[in-house]
């Protein structure tokens, strides 16, 4: 396990294009794996998250070829998929085991879905349970854990009402739903992300949503397209922190996702008084996408962030705002947000520990902490091995008195390979 110093630096100021969406990868492929035709996905994320899901794209049966960041598939159709003959490994990703796992509840033949030890933690009951209910047969580790064993095929339709908004959720049952007799609906107690359904709109296949509730009737053939991802917003997170935060930052990012289901972290550092503009607003296969200009005004200030509405719409972004809390004016309360103990490690705990470690009065609650704002002081801080983790650490660095030195900063691959590149092209 390596380490990595990062030292305080004095602004961040220059021009980026990030790595493409890693929501958005992962169902392009997904989509593109089912689709009839052959699909072409330009600035799809090469991180081990996406890879390991156009691996076992591959294995199912579609003929994958990468150059660069252009990810060529040849679909099965989804009638077509063939038995894997190896378990199918999704690494680090709860968003590939959970989607694929509704993929194969469709499949006649048997399949085995697992991860790395971080992805065997993970809560899959509430993937489970509602397979089940639509007639896939599933084996887990006890309490609803990865590995799990699937054969499913002759699924019937669900009218689900999901206790969580979990845009994982709400896509495997979609996915899963293409594969059933008549029409499957999922009810979210708030609205996650909607890539899922604006792909599948674009990929040819008729979703429905009115209020809280998507559904989408069964037997139909996505066909396959040609797709650009946008730039990943909740890679854009960490760079529109440090230029809150550091004076004299002026920082341009270029074609990033602005789906409303993703912007809660703009909204909320807007409240803290940070100055971000949204230039050449446009549309990309369905998707809203636009440069965004972050410039150091003013010191931002400490907010309230809760809300069952707002949470789920930021809910990657919280460790990168504890940052920004850490450096802000005031005080900071992150509220509702429970979900944050369910994600790669248990964030609250993780960032609470870590945050202490490097100087930073904050407090750790049920469903999430409290930040009193100040000078961070630095010193040694540990990543757990969570990418969003390591990389809201070294804003933390940047931004303090004497700089992080950060264990374990190589996880960050997970879903941003050339973080540490970018962030040296910035800051020198
Ligand atoms: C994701 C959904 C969110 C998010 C994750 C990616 C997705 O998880 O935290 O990083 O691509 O669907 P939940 O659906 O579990 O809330």
């Amino acid at each position: 396990v390596s380490e990595k110093f990062i030292s305080p630096a004095r602004r961040v100021q220059g021009e980026l294009h990030l790595p493409g969406d890693k929501s958005i990868s992962h169902r392009a492929a997904i989509l593109g794996l089912l689709a009839e035709g052959q699909t072409r996905i330009y600035h799809f994320l090469t991180a081990d998250d996406c890879l390991n899901t156009a691996k076992a794209c591959q294995q199912l049966g579609a003929k994958v070829e990468i150059k660069g960041d252009v990810l060529n598939l040849a679909g099965c159709g989804w009638v077509g998929l063939r038995p894997p003959k190896d378990v199918i490994d999704c690494g680090n990703s709860g968003t590939g085991v959970r989607l694929l796992a509704g993929v194969l509840a469709g499949q006649k033949f048997e399949s085995v879905i697992t991860g790395d030890e971080q992805v065997q933690r993970r809560p899959m009951r509430r993937i489970i349970d509602p397979l089940l209910a639509m007639g896939a047969e599933i084996t887990s580790e006890p309490g609803g854990l990865c590995p799990l064993r699937i054969r499913g095929g002759n699924l019937s339709s669900l009218n689900y009402l999901s206790p969580v908004a979990s845009a994982q959720v709400k896509s495997c049952l979609l996915l899963a739903g293409l594969y059933a007799k008549g029409r499957t609906l999922v009810t979210e107690p708030s609205s996650s992300r909607d890539h899922t359904e604006r792909l599948m709109r674009y990929f040819g296949i008729p979703i429905r949503t009115e209020g809280l509730t998507i559904s989408v009737e069964g037997g139909v053939l996505p066909q396959g397209r040609e797709i650009t991802v946008p730039a990943d917003i909740s890679s854009a997170a960490f760079f529109l922190v440090a230029a809150a935060l550091l004076p004299g930052s002026d920082l341009r990012l270029f074609n990033v996702g602005v789906n409303r289901t993703r912007t809660g972290i703009l909204e909320v550092l807007r409240v803290m008084e940070a100055d971000i503009a949204e230039d050449n607003p446009r549309t990309q296969a369905g998707e809203p996408v636009a440069d965004l200009a972050v410039k150091h005004k003013a010191p931002i200030k400490g907010a309230q962030i809760r809300g069952r509405k707002l949470i789920p719409r930021l809910i990657d972004e919280l460790p990168i705002l504890a940052v920004a809390a850490a450096g802000a004016e005031g005080e900071t309360v992150i509220a509702e947000a429970g979900e944050l103990r369910v994600k790669e490690t248990d964030r609250i705990t993780m960032m609470v520990k870590e945050l202490k470690n490097i100087g930073v009065a904050i407090e750790e609650r049920p469903d999430g902490m409290a930040i009193r704002g100040g000078k961070i002081k630095g010193g040694r801080a540990d990543s757990h091995g969570d990418h969003r983790l390591a990389m809201s650490l070294a804003v933390a660095g940047l931004v303090s008195e004497n700089g992080v030195t950060l264990n374990n900063p190589d996880c960050v691959r997970t879903s941003y390979p050339n973080f540490w590149d970018q962030l040296q092209e910035v800051t020198a």
